[in-house]
């Protein structure tokens, strides 16, 4: 059950995702992603998605980049000018894990590519899948992020010595943007609701014009039952029955947090894919968790959300074919659960996992 949800859910979130005029038109042969490894894990699992899209020769051709920050043209931070020409050039991009160094100096790598490319929606599917048993069972549910400003505005400054403010800012356009991003999601997707998640009673001018925007757009979706609740609350009865909840949407700290969450909820941030959309046609796809410095370089890190993360991708740029063989490749390697990596309860290596599905691919041809 779970697991057909799965299928037909990764099979509808990128294209009922992306506002279909927004789509880059990607004619058939091979096309170009700019594949950003990333740091710590990144290099390996973004190794296992090369191997596994070889075999199920899915015509992506990669152009790999790194991105680190540089300071530009008036001390701005800015990630390096070749990453950013292939992107605008591809407008696909799959993204490893980035560390973040604390008091490194400048802002996060993910902050900045969100901000670059002005990304400002995140939008990650938590599915049960089948035979990967956790605590809960059928969770189906979306959580949308608004992924450009609220708590991650980057706006610090210390007022005197031993105070610092942190400026949460909120807009009207980006609360509308990802309000009808979310409707439209929904609607697309066959989705029955929306939940706003939002702590107006709080902070009542921020959430307040956030949850405002929400309802102002509901009123044009009349077909989708639009709720809103206190983020506390939501997380109380997340964890009680998230099966519930459909489709949430809310600012970013909040979706930064309740995302992962949700993640929990079907096993983790080693099996939860992501999607970030922008404007122009710009989408880059990324496995959500962090760069793992506890394994990495040791072949044990997990390939699967980076891989799912991959398949939405493919999705999104029509190659459902592709998509669909690599997925049933994947689920069918955990539901199997002789070749896991120990994340997954398994005593297998990265590449035993990654071979395991290359092998499986070929099984299906
Ligand atoms: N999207 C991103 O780029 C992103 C997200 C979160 C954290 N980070 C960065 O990653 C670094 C480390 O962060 P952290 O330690 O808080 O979180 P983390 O996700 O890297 O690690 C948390 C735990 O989960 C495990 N884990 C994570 N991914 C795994 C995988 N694919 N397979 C198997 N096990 C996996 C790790 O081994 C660790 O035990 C920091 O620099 C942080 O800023 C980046």
């Amino acid at each position: 059950m779970a697991g057909n949800v799965w299928r037909s859910m990764l099979s509808q979130v990128v294209l009922g995702a992306v506002r279909r005029p927004a789509l880059p038109s990607f004619a058939r042969g091979m096309q170009t992603v700019t594949l950003i490894p990333g740091d710590g894990i990144g290099p390996e699992i973004s190794t296992a998605v090369i191997k596994i899209f070889e075999a199920a020769k899915a015509p992506i051709s990669w152009e790999e980049r790194n991105v680190t920050a540089i300071k530009g043209p008036g001390g701005r931070w800015m990630i390096p000018p070749d990453a950013k020409e292939s992107m605008d050039k591809s407008k696909i991009g799959l993204k490893g894990p980035l560390k973040t160094p604390i008091a490194a100096g400048h802002p996060s790598m993910n902050l900045l590519l969100r901000k670059t490319f002005d990304l400002y929606a995140n939008v990650r599917p938590c599915v049960s899948i089948e035979g990967y048993k956790t605590p809960y069972a059928d969770v189906d549910l979306v959580t949308i992020r608004e992924n450009t400003e609220g708590e991650y505005s980057g706006i610090e400054h210390m007022i005197v010595d031993g105070v610092v403010q942190s400026i949460k800012l909120i807009t009207e356009n980006a609360s509308r943007r990802i309000a009808e991003y979310a409707f439209e999601y929904a609607r697309n997707n066959q989705r029955n609701s929306v939940t706003a998640v939002h702590k107006a009673n709080i902070m009542r001018m921020s959430d307040g014009l956030f949850l405002r925007k929400c309802r102002e757009v509901a009123e044009n979706y009349k077909d989708i039952k639009f709720t809103e609740m206190y983020l506390d609350t939501v997380c109380l009865n997340m964890v009680q029955d998230p099966t519930q909840f459909d489709v949430l949407v809310m600012p970013n700290l909040y979706g930064d947090i309740l995302s992962d969450l949700c993640a929990g909820l079907i096993g983790g941030l080693g099996v939860t894919p992501s999607g970030n959309i922008g404007t122009n046609g710009v989408a880059i796809f990324e496995s959500v968790h962090g760069t793992a410095p506890d394994i990495a370089g040791m072949d044990l890190a997990n390939p699967t959300a980076l891989l799912l993360s991959a398949v939405m991708m493919l999705r999104h740029m029509g190659m459902h074919d592709y998509a669909n063989k690599i997925q049933t490749a994947c689920f069918d390697t955990i539901r199997d659960k002789k070749v896991l990596t120990k994340d997954l309860g398994g005593n297998s290596k990265c590449s035993e996992f990654t071979a395991e599905i290359c092998r499986r691919i070929q099984d299906l041809d």
